[in-house]
């Protein structure tokens, strides 16, 4: 059964995930199809390592015409800025590269994020995420979730196949059983995990993240540092990482993979057991997360 949270007037939970699918695949289509022989930065931001890529503006602007023809009272925030202020309740929160230096490299690990959400995604704690997709070009296929009915993981060959126009289509009883439902790892200890985590753009950032690592790495099965929050957090829904943390995401890394993880069974929290936020990310199945938050919320 969906969660019970107030919808705004007119919305279903379907409609927004089917929008999220789509718009996420067609970004996702076209930073593949139009990548450029040679991927340069055009700009920066936090510092000189984190850029900006002409396909990341040319993707958020495609992903915010999608949006907003289909729905022209809700709001954006995208990664990239020039947010738009709706009225009708949602906000779009949108990354569309997430792993940007993976894609300046061709590293096959990035992502096209798309949530929709209720509440002021600034602010911690006071936002929700009513449906989400997070499409992985590298191996053409999109995770979609909407709350309280599931996360499934959906490959767009089978879409074309199916003849369906969305993931969720794809999904669907009369779409077949092309999708496959997501379920986080079963792993109980930490001496036994696999968590994947990610560092900030700041020199003073990483200092800090490196010293954390120091202490966690030997109690963990192993860590990875894949590039892509959104693409860890959808690993930890499916099963393939056991757990997930990171300091510093913005609103956009996180968004939809949240609510991945939390509909594939999971648990996402901040610091204390709280909201996640840029303070804090932990994500991990509801047994493995307290204790992986326990070593890194100090
Ligand atoms: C980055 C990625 C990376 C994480 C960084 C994010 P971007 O997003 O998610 O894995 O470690 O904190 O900023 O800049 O590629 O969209």
């Amino acid at each position: 059964m969906p969660t019970p949270v107030d919808l705004p007037l007119g919305v279903t939970l379907d409609e927004l995930e089917r929008l999220a699918t789509r718009v996420a695949v067609t970004a996702g289509r076209l930073i593949v199809d139009e990548r450029p022989r040679v991927v340069s930065a055009s700009s920066t931001k936090s510092s000189p390592t984190d850029i900006v890529t002409v396909m990341d503006t040319r993707a958020e602007d495609l992903i915010r015409r999608l949006l907003l023809e289909a729905r022209p009272d809700d709001a954006v925030l995208g990664e990239e800025g020039d947010d738009h202020l709706g009225t009708s309740g949602v906000t779009w929160v949108v990354d569309p590269i997430d792993g940007t230096v993976n894609y300046l490299y061709d590293i096959p690990a990035y992502a096209v994020s798309v949530a929709a959400a209720i509440g002021d995604p600034s602010v911690p704690g006071e936002w929700q995420v009513l449906a989400g997709a997070v499409a992985d070009p590298a191996l053409r296929r999109v995770f979609h979730a909407a709350l309280g009915t599931g996360a499934r993981v959906t490959g767009w060959d089978d879409l074309a196949h199916l003849g369906a126009t969305s993931a969720v289509d794809a999904a669907s009883p009369t779409g077949g059983s092309r999708s496959t439902e997501l379920r986080v790892g079963l792993a109980a200890d930490l001496s036994g995990a696999l968590v994947g985590t990610g560092f900030g753009y700041t020199p003073t950032r990483r200092r800090e993240q490196a010293e954390l690592l120091l202490d966690l790495l030997p109690q963990v099965r192993d860590i990875r540092r894949i590039g892509s929050a959104a693409l860890d957090l959808c690993s930890v829904a499916s099963g393939s990482l056991d757990g997930f943390y990171e300091h510093g995401l913005n609103p956009w890394d996180m968004a939809a993979g949240w609510l991945m993880v939390t509909e594939a069974g999971g648990s996402v929290t901040g610091p204390a057991g709280g909201a996640p936020s840029s303070a804090l990310t932990v994500a991990a199945n509801r047994v493995l997360q307290p204790q992986l938050l326990a070593v890194i919320d100090r």
